[in-house]
């Protein structure tokens, strides 16, 4: 059993896939935490060290590796999705992909106060909805479900996504 949650920063879907990890126990690949086993780094210092593109190339192939499971749940970055290749590679993949949606107010909300995301750190609630917008028709493509996430538990969500995955 997989599924593969994608979405913008602040989406739910780490908080999601963990309540979800839990409760059907299956394990729980988070694209972000992969990333930083895989370099040895932290997000903000492979941001810093090789830019957006080396960061991007690294997610590419730990993506790749990860896809690779059979069973099991991931958490995508907000990011993964703009590549081609990537969206190809999800798409391909014949676990369900569900894209968690939040309004740029809740995003903005929910990721006040955090540090090692170096895309959100420089971006206001105007910023933030520019970028959204921009990535809509990206996630969108590979995405199979919707699931908007404003004004909804976790659980709430994780309950919707156990329904999908065992239907
Ligand atoms: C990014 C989202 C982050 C992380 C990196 C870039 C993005 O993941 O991969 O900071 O470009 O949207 P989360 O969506 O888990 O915050």
């Amino acid at each position: 059993m997989k599924v593969i949650l994608i979405g913008f920063m602040g989406s739910g879907k780490t908080t999601v896939s963990n309540l979800l990890s839990g409760q059907l126990n299956l394990p729980v690949t988070d694209l972000d935490q992969a990333i930083i086993d895989h370099s040895q780094m932290s997000i903000p210092q492979i941001f810093k060290r090789s830019g957006e593109i080396g960061f991007r190339q690294i997610e590419h192939q730990v993506l790749l590796e990860t896809l690779q499971s059979k069973d099991g749940i991931l958490a995508t970055g907000g990011g993964t999705p703009l590549r081609a290749d990537n969206r190809l590679k999800l798409q391909e993949d014949p676990a369900p992909v569900i894209l968690l949606h939040a309004s740029p107010e809740e995003t903005a909300r929910r990721i006040q106060g955090s540090h090692d995301r170096p895309i959100a750190n420089q971006l206001d609630v105007i910023g933030l909805e520019k970028l959204l917008a921009k990535r809509q028709s990206k996630y969108e493509e590979c995405a199979d479900i919707t699931i908007d996430t404003d004004d909804r538990s976790p659980q709430t969500i994780a309950d919707e996504i156990k329904d999908i995955m065992s239907n």
